[in-house]
């Protein structure tokens, strides 16, 4: 067993709600690491101008692992008038830390599981022909490009010249060719061909590795030529050179959607590009309990870096104790002890969360259907740290 140090950055909100929170569980499951706190996020926006602050990635780059709560981003005006006034026209600019840190280490792999608990309340539930209705047992790993695309970040409002000229030689640019500097917004969506082959290299494997028939590309060829014209490509090269023994399906995106509703439980793994499966991971994590129950890997070849889908909620990060949910932050940590090879481990905190729904006593207000709030606790929903302790129950089994 090897011993892991493991930086750990809440960030903010709830992020400092629910990290602890899986580490009270890696700790319980035996897990052997130190845990490092690093800095990230809004508070050092406004202290020192940088959201992700160097030390924190040099605790990345020398240790490699890294378990993210979320942070707050605020859109441009908002950031400018909350910086340290001494820091203000020095020319700091506002980036997310997360998209940073996924660009500074390539974390160009974005894996996100979203599987169904027997017993979860929010799972999707479909109704057949005769009136009943069935829950369909959802078992989906959606593979996103997390460094490209349209996130590349490419993008002009009121473009300078030499775009404009650029995009001019464009004949489909046309119908836009008259239209005003401050008028005109273009975002640039950026496909690789190696990036493209590596994420789809990364969805196939995991196929492979975890014995299911299919991959799936969720693209729209048809219509973004260029962009998903090359990785709907990629997947039917690699496909047929490295892994004949799995089907590749082709999805159009909007398509997709529309069957999230018909037949969910047919897709086991998904590939996209970064907006594409940005949109597809969320919607698949609606199936399966949402928010609370979405966990994420930004994997890369040195770095790898898990986090909850959510984001901070800062209407709830005051409350006292806390009320959401915990689970995804707790599966990020499962993946986290899966990625470095402690497969049992990973198994066991799966397995104790899958119980702790099953038996359906423990439940944060998500999983209730209520409305946060601090009166959630007196309606019967769980605090943050009491689903924990009964994940912590369950594997002292
Ligand atoms: P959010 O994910 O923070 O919250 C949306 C709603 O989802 C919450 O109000 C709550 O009702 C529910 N929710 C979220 N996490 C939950 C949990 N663990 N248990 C139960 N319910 C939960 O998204 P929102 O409100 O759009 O953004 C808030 C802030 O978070 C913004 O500043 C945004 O930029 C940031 N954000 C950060 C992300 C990240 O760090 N990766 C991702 C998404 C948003
Ligand atoms: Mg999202």
């Amino acid at each position: 067993m090897t011993h892991h140090t493991i930086v750990t950055m809440p960030g903010d909100g709830i992020g400092n709600q629910v990290v602890p929170e899986a580490l009270r569980v890696l700790k319980a499951v035996g897990f052997d690491a130190d845990y490092i706190h690093a800095d990230i996020g809004w508070d050092f926006w406004r202290s020192e101008g940088n959201a992700l602050p160097d030390r924190t990635i040099e605790l990345l780059t020398k240790h490699k692992l890294g378990l993210f709560g979320a942070i707050t981003s605020k859109p441009k005006k908002d950031a400018e008038t909350e910086l340290d006034p001494k820091l203000r026209g020095k020319g700091y600019v506002y980036y997310s830390p997360i998209v940073t840190m996924r660009q500074q280490f390539n974390l160009d792999i974005c894996m996100r599981p979203c599987v169904g608990f027997p017993g979860n309340p929010l799972n999707y539930i479909r109704k057949k022909p005769n009136g009943e209705f069935e829950e369909p047992q959802i078992n989906a790993t959606i593979f996103r490009q997390n460094t490209e695309g349209m996130y590349s970040g490419v993008e002009w409002t009121n473009p300078p010249e030499a775009v404009r000229s650029a995009l001019k030689s464009h004949p489909k640019f046309q119908p836009f060719a008259g239209v005003r500097g401050g008028d005109l917004a273009v975002s640039v969506r950026i496909v690789t061909r190696p990036a493209a082959q590596r994420i789809v290299t990364a969805a196939f494997e995991y196929a492979k590795k975890k014995g299911f028939k299919a991959v799936t590309i969720c693209e729209k060829p048809n219509v973004v030529r260029e962009t998903s014209g090359m990785m709907e490509e990629t997947a039917k090269e690699i496909q047929a050179s490295k892994y004949p023994e799995i089907q590749l399906w082709r999805n159009n995106i909007d398509a997709q959607l529309m069957w999230l509703n018909k037949n969910p439980e047919t897709f086991n793994v998904i590939v996209a590009s970064n907006l594409f499966g940005d949109i597809l991971s969320d919607a698949f994590a609606g199936l399966v309990g949402g928010l609370g129950f979405a966990a994420s890997g930004n994997i890369g070849d040195e770095v790898a870096v898990f986090e909850p889908t959510h984001g901070s909620a800062p209407k709830y990060a005051a409350l006292n104790p806390p009320i959401v949910n915990p689970i995804a932050t707790i599966l990020a940590a499962a993946m986290l002890v899966e990625y470095v090879g402690e497969f049992d481990k990973a198994k066991k905190i799966w397995d104790a969360v899958a119980a702790v729904v099953k038996d359906g006593k423990v439940r944060t207000y998500d999983m209730m259907r209520l409305t946060g709030g601090p009166k959630v606790l007196e309606q019967g929903a769980a605090s943050t740290p009491e689903m924990t302790d009964a994940i912590l129950r369950k594997l002292k089994q």
